[in-house]
């Protein structure tokens, strides 16, 4: 009895899912401003970009969601059944890198996105190191933005830097352009200059560097041995004088007994 109430069970969802199955997302697929590909906007600040995704091949109404990376994006009611837009006012330097995607709110997997590449000419940023005593390491870093890459270049008091000296070193990243000087001299004194070119502009930013004298040292194992000498005498010193402070009081006081 139990086997044959079973089986039908089964049949049914069988049944169901197979009935439900080509209803659930066949040849539905979603358009940004008409292209069904994931796409790249090239853009710059203070723009002002609008994207329309469109439901193509639904046979029902759809409801549509937006994503900026990986939140949502609050559109009103209206502007969210079949189409949707949005509008990104303005662009800015840090919408750069992010996808705004759009998705079927009934199945997530159909989904199209488009990510901004929002570009700017070169901008640098650094503060000049402290002075800096003869012999110690320095560094000077240059920050930069800048989409596309920027080529870089350090000049000191407006001639090329001579990178052949085993001295200076070039630390790069996309964010960073520094150079570390070791065991400085007196000759690297002066105005460094941190330059940046893209196709889109240039900047250049100046480090002052000042080289200071050697200030004289003092080794710490000598400045330690010193003090403990100080203090063993001092203290020596102290109980040699007690000892004898106390003689002195017992033999007064033993003149006073007799
Ligand atoms: C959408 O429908 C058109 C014809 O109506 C068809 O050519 C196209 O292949 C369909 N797209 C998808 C993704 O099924
Ligand atoms: C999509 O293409 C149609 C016909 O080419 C055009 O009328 C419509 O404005 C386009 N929509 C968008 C959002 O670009
Ligand atoms: C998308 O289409 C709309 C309407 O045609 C247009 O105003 C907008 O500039 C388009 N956006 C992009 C990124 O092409
Ligand atoms: C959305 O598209 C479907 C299929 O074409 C249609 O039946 C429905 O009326 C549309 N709804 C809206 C609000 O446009
Ligand atoms: C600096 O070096 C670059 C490339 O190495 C060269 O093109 C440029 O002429 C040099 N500038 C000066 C002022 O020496
Ligand atoms: C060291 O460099 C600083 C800043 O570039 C400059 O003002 C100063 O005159 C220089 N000093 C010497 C001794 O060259």
């Amino acid at each position: 009895m139990a086997q044959k109430s079973r089986l039908p069970a089964s049949y049914e969802v069988l049944v169901l899912a197979v009935l439900l199955l080509p209803c659930l997302v066949t040849g539905v697929e979603l358009a940004i401003n008409n292209s069904s590909d994931n796409q790249i906007l090239s853009t710059k600040p203070g723009r002002e970009e609008s994207l329309w995704c469109t439901v193509r091949n639904n046979s029902r109404a759809e409801e549509l969601r937006w994503y900026r990376d990986s939140g949502t994006v609050n559109v009103k009611d209206g502007n969210k059944i079949n189409t949707t837009n949005i509008c990104i006012l303005p662009v800015s330097k840090t919408d750069n890198g992010v996808s705004f995607t759009c998705k079927l709110v009934r199945d997530e997997s159909i989904q199209i996105s488009v990510t901004l590449d929002v570009q700017f000419p070169p901008l640098l940023t650094g503060v000049d190191p402290p002075p800096v005593e003869e012999k110690n390491d320095v560094k000077l870093t240059c920050n930069v933005n800048s989409n596309p890459q920027a080529e870089m270049a350090w000049y000191k008091d407006n001639s090329n830097l001579t990178l052949k000296k085993d001295r200076y070193q070039i630390y790069h990243t996309s964010e960073v352009f520094q150079l570390t000087i070791k065991k400085v001299e007196k000759s690297d004194n002066g105005t460094y200059t941190c330059e940046a070119k893209s196709v889109l502009g240039e900047m250049r930013k100046e480090f002052h560097l000042t080289v200071e004298d050697r200030k004289p040292v003092f080794p710490l194992e000598a400045i330690i041995a010193a003090t403990v000498v100080v203090v063993l005498t001092v203290t020596f010193g102290i109980v040699a004088r007690r000892e004898k402070i106390l003689k002195v009081t017992k033999a007064s006081m033993n003149q006073k007994t007799s």
